[in-house]
């Protein structure tokens, strides 16, 4: 089987014998064929000489046929083109519309042209009966509606996306105090419970002074939602509310400062004489703080 070069195994059948045999075939039969012409044309020259006349027949009735074949697609092409044989020009002039001896013909339309035309009312008919009888189509207004719906629906995709993408590095305060109205609700349903409807403080701390045990900056509040502060009892949102929700509360939170709501729970922490918010810088903020309260604070 191996006999073969490696080579050549790549175009045989892998069996040097069989290789050889279909070579054989091959070659007899392009012999074969060869003779076969050679032998045709010795009897053709035969014909021509023992008996030219059939041979010239034969010749005249292919021409003829050619040139009928040829004639045939003129005609078709020039009723296509509309065009008239210079013979009949002479019945195509328009009488009367002669000036210095320039005559006009009346050429027929062309074919070409008609087939444009009827084409187009065809078409009208079909467009007709899709857009404005059956409705089955989109018309301009509705395909606007559709893509503007479609838009939307990305849009407010994107939005969702967006408002899900930030974490306690980028998140601002929102100036637009939007966010801290809807974060209201969850403050009521997820947070009043330990710290007070207000803000008070009950069993957390109080939110509304400016004493805080994790910071008071939006990204500190953030963080300590999100995380939690589980050795005391505060519990880690990041599971139960979405990133744009824990931003909704946090902005809500900020604006719960200095309310002064009815039975504060006593400052823990540090206070924070000057926000970020209020021209402060984040070390000015913690400066001069007592030590924090909780040595939590440092790990988170
Ligand atoms: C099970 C009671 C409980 C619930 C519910 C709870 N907290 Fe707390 N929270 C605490 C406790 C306790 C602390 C104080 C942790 C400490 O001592 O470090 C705290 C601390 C905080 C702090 C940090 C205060 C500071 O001084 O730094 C923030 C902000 C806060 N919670 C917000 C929230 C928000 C927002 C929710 C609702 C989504 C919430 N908490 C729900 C118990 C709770």
């Amino acid at each position: 089987m191996s006999s073969a070069a490696p080579g050549l195994l790549a175009i045989g059948t892998g069996n040097l014998y069989n290789d050889i045999f279909y070579l054989a075939v091959f070659i007899v039969l392009v012999a074969v064929l060869a003779a076969a012409i050679a032998i045709n044309r010795a009897l053709r020259s035969m014909l021509k000489v023992t008996m030219p006349e059939v041979v010239q027949e034969e010749e005249q009735a292919k021409f003829k046929k050619k040139t009928a074949r040829k004639t045939n697609w003129q005609k078709t092409w020039n009723t296509f083109l509309g065009l008239k044989p210079i013979e009949q020009e002479k019945d195509l002039v328009i009488d009367d519309h002669e000036y210095d001896g320039i005559v006009e013909l009346n050429n027929p339309i062309p074919v070409w042209f008609n087939a444009l035309f009827y084409s187009t009312v065809v078409f009208s008919v079909v467009y007709l009966l899709i857009y404005q009888v059956f409705g089955w189509g989109l018309n301009q207004d509705q395909e606007y509606a559709r893509e503007m719906a479609q838009a939307e629906k990305e849009k407010q995709e994107f939005l969702a996306q967006a408002a899900n993408s930030f974490d306690e590095n980028t998140i601002e305060v929102d100036e637009t105090g939007t966010l801290a109205v809807n974060g209201k609700a969850i403050f009521a349903a997820n947070c009043a419970a330990c710290h007070g409807q207000a803000g008070e403080g009950t069993i957390g701390p109080n939110l509304t002074d400016r004493y805080w045990l994790h910071g008071g900056e939006i990204k500190d509040i953030f963080h300590t939602i999100k995380y939690g502060v589980p050795d005391k009892g505060m519990v880690p949102w990041e599971q139960t509310l979405t990133p744009a929700q824990i931003a909704e509360v946090s902005n809500y939170i900020l604006t719960l400062r200095d309310t002064n709501p009815a039975n504060p729970k006593p400052a823990e922490g540090e206070e924070v004489k000057a926000y970020e918010s209020e021209g402060g810088s984040a070390e000015a903020a913690t400066e001069g703080g007592e030590a924090p309260a909780d040595s939590t604070a440092a790990a988170n």
